[in-house]
């Protein structure tokens, strides 16, 4: 019996109490998630949900207002936006799984020199929450987010293991209802695995006997795996330990021999540190700051949660309901329910062992009755579970488009806010990174064609006559500059450009101190540009974006009058939606 069955029949809402809204909203982000390229016309929008036109529209506006989606082609076009990684956020960081387990992985995946994942029981699929890639043969990359059917992975048979009756009853129904995987989009599709359903129940005997589980071109040809269960201290597995490979470098048997020894190794590592964070949260209980540890597998399947250790108290500090002055903002077009329904799901990240009804209320500001509503329209959808007393959110609400959005490059994310520039100053904006001596090119936005050369995307220019260089390059530690400006050939590329070394150094320690870069006609006569770093959550400039300009139309006074303003906003835009999509991995360019 699941957790959530358990609630929805116990004290789950009377369908009057459940708020509709809050079921359109999450129906509306499950399609957008599954569709190619995270897309979708609200006409599709509404033949896929089956809601009519109008919901569809007013869910969406909501959805846009809280930048879970962006409208795109005068607003029919409605694209999943980095705020919808607020709720998968939610559950990692409720989890603790990603912070307390990340690190071992990655030293795995380095003394192996394979692929190394980490995955959580979610009902009767495999959901990733961790995965370190060196894949070099062509196969599928999973992303942190994506689902597996439990009978087509390694770690499927190590949690069926404790399936109850009725979890295995699930997983037949899904079996039954869904033969053609369709409701695993992560799937390769064109591969149909024959006997992987009926080999299932020896795979779970076997993980019994073995404490493993192997994945032999179970999801596509190919690719292999061997998975390892990570306990908690009284037994129940909360993640499985896969380390991946290809048919071109091992065999299953190989893989085994190579990479059995290291995996257990490392997975009693990681028992030992969910163990020592139980106790570390179960001390600060004791002294009154955090919740009790109760360790045990949930009886939905999905593992319980790891304890965190956190010096601050588990509950946010009492909120005032932001979704009210949207309301008066929006009017009749926003559904208040939806905003708030979602604002009490994500605050559910905030307590590792969940939360109570009056905490979720207090760290929301809603009134008891709408949180409680919430919470129990979010039960009956499998993004919550609950005994009753305390709401825990469950790692399904990945689904809701965590996956796509924590693959979304550095150039992608900065499309949208550099377009917007765009649209105000009518001149280009970019997006580069340093690399090597050379900025190169990941976003642009073009206005019109101002200089000799075309710039796209992979275009390169010397980083230290570019503006968007002169942030790079006095981001870095003096030292690593002044190896910079001793290795770099400075060539003069018109009469303006400053190529003597201590020079430089005194403009770049200016730009370090007034935060842009302001470059006139050092790359190319006629051309003004101005630029600013995008910050990673750890403070490192990992871009530059710049507005370039004639220099006849725009005075460099006016750049940093009226463009900088901008610019900074487009930046810190940016910077928020890459701490938004980040999680443990780093980003791509
Ligand atoms: C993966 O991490 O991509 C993975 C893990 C286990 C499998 C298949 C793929 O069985």
């Amino acid at each position: 019996m699941g957790l959530a069955d358990v609630a929805g029949r116990r004290d789950g809402p009377h369908p009057d109490e459940s708020v509709g809204p809050l079921e359109r909203g999450f129906s509306v982000l499950r399609e957008i998630a599954r569709a190619p390229g995270g897309r979708l016309r609200a006409s599709e929008l509404a033949r896929g949900t089956g809601l009519a036109r109008s919901t569809v529209d007013r869910v969406a506006a909501t959805l846009v207002e809280l930048g879970y989606l962006r409208a795109e082609g005068d607003g029919r076009e409605l694209v999943l936006a980095p705020a919808a990684a607020t709720l998968g956020n939610a559950y990692l960081r409720a989890s603790g799984l990603p912070r307390l387990l990340a690190p071992l992985a990655e030293e795995l995946s380095a003394r192996l020199d394979e692929s190394v994942s980490l995955a959580v029981p979610d009902r009767e699929s495999v959901r990733f929450i961790v995965q370190i890639s060196r894949r070099r043969a062509m196969s599928v990359a999973f992303r942190v987010g994506d689902a597996l059917p439990a009978e087509r992975c390694g770690p499927g048979p190590l949690f069926a293991q404790d399936w109850d009756e009725e979890q295995t009853a699930e997983w037949r129904r899904r079996v039954e209802r869904d033969p053609g995987y369709e409701t695993f989009p992560a799937l390769p599709t064109h591969h149909a695995q024959q006997g992987a359903v009926e080999g299932f129940e020896q795979r779970i005997e076997a993980a019994r006997t073995e404490g493993c589980a192997d994945d032999d071109q179970l999801v596509e040809q190919g690719l292999i795996a061997i998975a390892v269960p990570v306990r908690a201290a009284d037994g129940p597995v909360v993640c499985a330990l896969s380390v991946v490979s290809h048919t071109s470098r091992q065999t299953v048997a190989s893989l085994r021999d190579a990479a059995l020894p290291a995996m257990r190794e490392t997975a009693a590592r990681m028992a030992r540190r969910l163990d020592d964070a139980a106790v570390a949260a179960g001390m600060e209980a004791a002294e009154g700051g955090g919740v009790a540890v109760a360790a045990g597998a949930a009886a939905d399947g999905s593992a319980a949660p790891p304890p965190e250790v956190s010096a601050k108290p588990a509950v946010a500090q009492p909120q005032p309901d932001p979704t009210s002055a949207a309301k008066q903002q929006f009017g009749p077009d926003y559904l208040q329910s939806l905003a708030r329904g979602i604002s009490v799901l994500s605050a559910l990240g905030e307590g590792p062992q969940g939360l109570t009804l009056s905490e979720a209320a207090a760290a929301t500001g809603l009134p008891r009755a709408t949180a409680r509503r919430s919470l129990l329209t979010s039960v009956r959808q499998g993004y919550v579970a609950t005994d009753g007393h305390r709401f825990r959110i469950l790692p399904r609400v990945l689904e809701l488009g965590y996956a796509r959005l924590s693959q979304l490059s550095l150039g992608e994310l900065a499309q949208p806010h550099l377009a917007e520039v765009v649209r105000t100053v009518r001149e280009s904006a970019s997006m580069a990174v340093l690399d090597g001596e050379d900025i190169r090119y990941v976003a642009r936005v073009a206005a019109e064609r101002i200089m000799s050369v075309d710039i796209m995307v992979g275009t390169r220019f010397p980083a230290f006559a570019t503006s968007m260089g002169r942030v790079l390059l006095a981001d870095l530690p003096r030292p690593q500059r002044e190896h910079f400006l001793a290795d770099t050939r400075l060539k003069a590329l018109t009469e303006h450009t400053v190529v003597d070394s201590a020079a430089l150094m005194g403009v770049l320690d200016r730009v370090a101190g007034d935060g842009y870069a302001l470059v006139d006609q050092e790359l190319e006569e006629g051309l003004r540009s101005i630029a600013v770093p995008v910050r990673d959550p750890a403070g490192s400039a990992v871009a530059a974006v710049n507005v370039s300009m004639h220099a006849a139309r725009t005075s460099a006074d006016e750049a940093k009058a009226v463009v900088l303003p901008l610019l900074r906003a487009a930046a810190a835009a940016i910077a928020a939606d890459l701490a938004l999509v980040s999680g443990a991995a780093a980003r791509r360019e």
